[in-house]
């Protein structure tokens, strides 16, 4: 295990060896200290709402079933047999009694308990431990209705692994009726590190102006102000203790012009009309405002989503110079279906398969991992320095703040949460040491 983060990761997070991008030895130790170890997002309760509802997904690059048994509850637990390996349910989701490996033909319940096996009287001497054969679980947690998995018993619960993030999810998690995802997930592949991509969520406003300069032209709205660097949108970043984080922009009073087109437009300017008032009343002044906003934002390790474009995606790390980017569409579940599939269509022009920004950002991020490893341009260091040192906390905001929201402070926030986990032996130390840096 690589233990000397030095030469790795400067001491504030501003500047990193391109290394990190790249290094299988790196990325090995990625999937055992963080993605064993963090909440990781899974799906959303309303995706599979009846008992034998399932998906198959990813913990790290550990294959997993998350179904809902006959009891209502949503496990997850791993998709890979415990006779020969063979993956055991290779359909994206659906409804089953029970999930029949291909090889030889166990059967698992809905539980991931082992509930049959073929011949067993005849060929085995002994019947087969149930228990001990089961599909290994991991713990399975909720926050309004987005469920997330962790293999660690050692971890905090997911709440208190959000942290502040869970008073800013509320501002638009905690509306009347909840907020829910539209799926299946969108998935498309991308020769680039993991981190690269919710980097560029997590607080890199700085981007959208010049990457996206072409498609904010054709899609206008609210980035018009934006587009071609002409202006520097106002805003704050927002950056918590175990490394979630985003950007909010504007967060004024006045209704925030929407980026959809036509008849979807109106239609979410009078559903954001009707429901700001309702929001203040419920949660605030200050959520109100940040329910009124564009966010870009990331949830650690490998979750990011965006508000206003209502995206929510999940990367899955394929590789040190690979990664699966996986997209559903984020609405309020009161919303009226007609706009909630305005905003699907929206969505998939922007950040679908073909999505106008999607490739955009696709192409950079590759260029990023890519061009980083020749011999001599691995010893230049990559740089976050931008509002460093600017960090600040405020009253009304549970987390470090920094301003405006063109900064990079998530960044330096999410890459030393990333070495913590990295370093730590477990949760507790994990938990000292963050603590400490959120004080800094
Ligand atoms: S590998 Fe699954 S039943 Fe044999
Ligand atoms: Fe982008």
């Amino acid at each position: 295990m690589i233990t000397d983060f030095r030469r790795l990761l400067r001491a504030d997070g501003g500047t990193q060896n391109r290394e990190i991008y790249w290094n299988e030895d790196l990325y090995a130790q990625e999937l055992e200290q963080v993605f064993a170890r963090s909440w990781l997002f899974l799906t959303h309760e309303s995706l599979i709402p009846n008992p034998g509802d399932f998906i198959t997904t990813f913990m790290g690059e550990d294959r997993v079933i998350v179904s809902r048994g006959g009891d209502g509850v949503i496990r997850a637990f791993l998709n890979s047999c415990n006779h020969r390996g063979n993956i055991v349910c290779r359909a994206d989701s659906g409804n089953v009694r029970s999930f029949t490996c291909n090889y030889h033909g166990w059967v698992y319940g809905l539980n991931g308990d082992l509930a049959d096996v073929p011949l067993e009287k005849e060929i085995y001497t002994e019947p087969l431990d149930r228990k001990r054969l089961g599909l290994r679980q991991a713990r399975v947690e909720s926050y309004r209705g987005f469920v997330y998995g962790n293999f660690d018993p050692e971890a905090p619960s997911l709440l208190d692994y959000l942290g502040e993030m869970a008073w800013y999810f509320d501002s638009f998690m905690d509306v009347p009726g909840g907020a829910e995802l539209l799926g299946p997930p969108i998935k498309v592949r991308f020769k680039a590190n993991w981190k690269f991509f919710v980097e560029n969520f997590i607080g890199d406003f700085y981007h959208a102006g010049w990457t996206h300069a072409a498609a904010i032209k054709v899609i206008g709205g609210a980035l018009g102000m934006i587009q071609g660097n002409q202006a520097v949108a106002p805003g704050t970043q927002f950056a918590t203790t175990f490394g979630h984080g985003f950007n909010a922009s504007p967060g004024t009073d006045d209704l925030f012009p929407s980026i959809h087109q036509g008849r979807i437009a109106t239609m979410f300017e009078d559903w954001m009309r009707s429901r700001l008032p309702v929001v203040r009343d419920k949660l605030g002044t200050e959520r109100a405002r940040l329910y009124n906003a564009i966010w870009d934002g990331g949830m650690f390790p490998n979750t990011s989503f965006l508000r206003g474009i209502d995206t929510w995606k999940v990367r899955q790390p394929r590789g040190p110079r690979e990664v699966e980017v996986w997209t559903w569409t984020l609405v309020e579940s009161e919303m009226p279906e007609e706009l909630k599939r305005g905003i699907r269509h929206s969505n998939e022009k922007t950040f679908g398969a073909a999505g106008l920004l999607e490739g955009d950002d696709g192409e950079n991020m590759e260029g990023n991992t890519h061009s980083s490893d020749g011999v001599i341009t691995r010893q230049q260091p990559l740089n976050t320095e931008m509002g460093l040192g600017r960090e600040t906390f405020r009253d009304e905001y549970p987390s470090m703040i920094s301003e405006p929201a063109d900064n990079e402070a998530a960044h330096r926030n999410f890459l030393r949460m990333w070495k913590t986990m990295m370093t730590a032996k477990d949760w507790d130390e994990i938990i000292t040491r963050r603590r400490q840096d959120a004080r800094r």
